[in-house]
Parts: structure tokens; C-alpha cells; sequence
């Protein structure tokens, strides 16, 4: 009997952490979660998953997760950890062979995202520097990102919101997982710094409009100023470095469409999944 290749998946109760499991555990891994303590969202984990409670700020507190672990499906925290215990993360992991599938950026693919603003390149550059075999999934924004317009649509259908005509390639994070399984699960992938990204150029407004027609009622677009759009953000808790970056961005997409790739296509031999195939599955989420 062959052995079964045991997983580690940090941030699992994310938006793309249960895409990860799940198909892990179908294609024949052993997976292991990593879930804070009190975690309100472990319930979104399927079954067969081996739960352990750990703390990405905390290195010491993944050693039994790591033991034994062939592979991580690393994704970090950004927005609500920041980076200090990276390095030792890092460390840990990198103590025995295993392969590591990173969630990184469209931003550092693109160079947008230097190693000193602490966010993906970092880390990207903390795993060059070990003997694990990686795999970089520098992805663009996931098509969840739109949960963040739910509440205005629910609340009347007037979305405000920076940079209507920002046009992206969002990808579904069941595609983002898709690439990392392959990366872990299969060989050829070490080393490569894959643009994962969704099949189409969509603009933020066009994703409103796709919406509504899901939904079956209109809904607008309301563009919010940026100084504005950089207010409300810093005060929700982004970092401001990462409220400016965002914005920078959107607004360059406005005049040139975010580059895109066939990856997902290409790694997992199907085509990536569309935003409007993404907000059929997703509707209730908005009503
Ligand atoms: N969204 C995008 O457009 C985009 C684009 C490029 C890259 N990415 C990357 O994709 C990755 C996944 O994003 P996501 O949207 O799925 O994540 P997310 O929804 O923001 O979830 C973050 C996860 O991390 C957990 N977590 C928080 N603090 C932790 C800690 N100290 N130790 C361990 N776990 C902790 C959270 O647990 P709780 O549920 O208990 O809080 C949650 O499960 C991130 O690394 C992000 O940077 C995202």
C-alpha cells in the first residue's frame, strides 16, 4: 500500500482554506486544518478533516500539525496577523523535505508588491531561501472579494465602491485550490511561480451588473472618490501601505486590464471558472 501524502492547510476557514481541504481529502490526502482556538468557522471544514489548533503568531503551537506533514498549503493571515513570526513559520516548515504551495499575488508577480511591505513577497522570499520545494500561486482577486458588496446590495442595490471600470481577471478560490492540490499532489510543480487567474476580464461594475441579473433585479455603481474609498478602508483596519497599494492598482486597472493566464487550465486540465458561474452558487449570499 502506498502512503497516503499528509497535508497541512493553514488559514482554513477562510474563504479558499475549505476549497483546499475538500479536495485534498477527494483526491486521497490525508489532511490536517490548522484552526485557531474558538474558531466560529470551523464548522465550514468537511468531514475527515484532522482538526489541530494552532496560531500562525505562535510557531511553537504548529509542531504537532507539522510532524509527520509530507506538504503545506500555506496561506497567511495578512490583513490580521502581521509578519514578525513569518520567518520562524517559515523555519519550522522548512526543517524536513515537504512541498509548499504559498497563496501569494498578482501584485508580486507584476512587481507592485516589494519583499518590504510584509506582505506576499515576503514570504515568497523567506521559502526561496530554504531547500523545500515550493510552488508560488501569485493569484489575482478571488471572486469572493464581491461578498464585500452583499450588504449594499441586500441594503437597496446601490453598490459604492472605488473604481467601477477597474478591470480584472478574478478567479474563483476553487480554482486557486485546484493549482495548489496539483502542486502538492504531483510532481513538475516545484520551483514555478504560477499567475493564477480567472478565464475573463471583468470590470468591478460588470460583476455588479452580472449580480443583478442573477438576482433578477437591478442593481447600480456608485464610484466613491479615492481619498474617500482610502478613509473607509484605514478605518475598517487595512494597513494603510495595503489601502494605498489596493487603490493604486484599481486605479491603473481602469486603463489597462489586469494581466491574466491559462494556469488553471493548463495545471488542472479544465477551464477556469467564470464570475457569473461563481454568483449562480453564491446568490443566496446576496439576497
Ligand atoms: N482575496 C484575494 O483577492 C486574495 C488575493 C491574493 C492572495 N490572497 C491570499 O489568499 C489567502 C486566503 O485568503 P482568504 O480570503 O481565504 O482568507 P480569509 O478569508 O481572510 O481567512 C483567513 C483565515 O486565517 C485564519 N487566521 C486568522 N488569524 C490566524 C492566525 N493567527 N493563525 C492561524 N490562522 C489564522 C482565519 O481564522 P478565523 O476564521 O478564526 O478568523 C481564517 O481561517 C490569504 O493568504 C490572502 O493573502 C487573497
Amino acid at each position: 500500500m502506498t502512503k497516503r501524502n499528509v497535508v497541512l492547510v493553514t488559514a482554513a476557514t477562510g474563504n479558499l482554506g475549505p476549497h483546499a481541504v475538500r479536495q485534498l481529502l477527494d483526491a486521497g490526502a490525508s489532511v490536517r486544518a490548522l484552526v485557531l482556538k474558538d474558531d466560529p468557522n470551523v464548522g465550514r471544514l468537511p468531514k475527515g478533516v484532522e482538526i489541530h489548533i494552532g496560531n500562525l503568531g505562535d510557531p511553537d503551537s504548529l509542531d504537532p500539525a507539522l510532524d509527520g506533514a509530507d506538504g503545506v498549503f500555506l496561506m497567511w493571515p495578512f490583513f490580521t496577523l502581521n509578519v514578525n513570526t513569518a520567518p520562524a513559520v517559515v523555519q519550522k516548515i522548512a526543517a524536513r523535505p515537504r512541498r509548499v504551495a504559498l497563496v501569494s499575488s498578482v501584485g508580486v508577480h507584476i512587481g507592485l508588491e516589494p519583499i518590504d511591505n510584509n506582505c506576499h513577497a515576503y514570504i515568497e522570499h523567506l521559502l526561496e531561501r530554504t531547500s523545500v520545494s515550493w510552488t508560488f500561486l501569485r493569484t489575482t482577486g478571488f471572486h469572493a472579494n464581491a461578498l464585500g458588496f452583499a450588504g449594499q446590495i441586500r441594503d437597496g442595490g446601490v453598490v459604492r465602491f472605488p473604481y467601477g471600470a477597474a478591470t480584472r481577471t478574478s478567479v474563483d478560490e476553487s480554482d486557486v485550490a485546484a493549482v495548489g492540490v496539483k502542486a502538492l499532489l504531483e510532481d513538475g510543480h516545484g520551483g514555478r511561480k504560477y499567475l493564477v487567474s480567472g478565464p475573463e476580464e471583468v470590470a468591478q461594475r460588470e460583476q455588479v451588473r452580472i449580480l443583478g441579473e442573477v438576482l433578477a433585479r437591478p442593481l447600480f455603481w456608485e464610484d466613491v472618490e479615492h481619498q474617500a474609498a482610502r478613509d473607509a478602508m484605514v478605518a475598517a483596519g487595512w494597513p494603510p501601505s495595503y489601502a494605498d497599494g489596493a487603490l493604486d492598482y484599481f486605479a491603473m486597472l481602469t486603463k489597462k486590464p489586469e494581466v491574466g493566464s491559462k494556469v488553471v487550465e493548463e495545471v488542472t486540465g479544465r477551464p477556469a471558472r467564470t464570475f457569473r458561474q461563481w454568483a449562480m452558487e453564491h446568490a443566496n449570499a446576496f439576497r
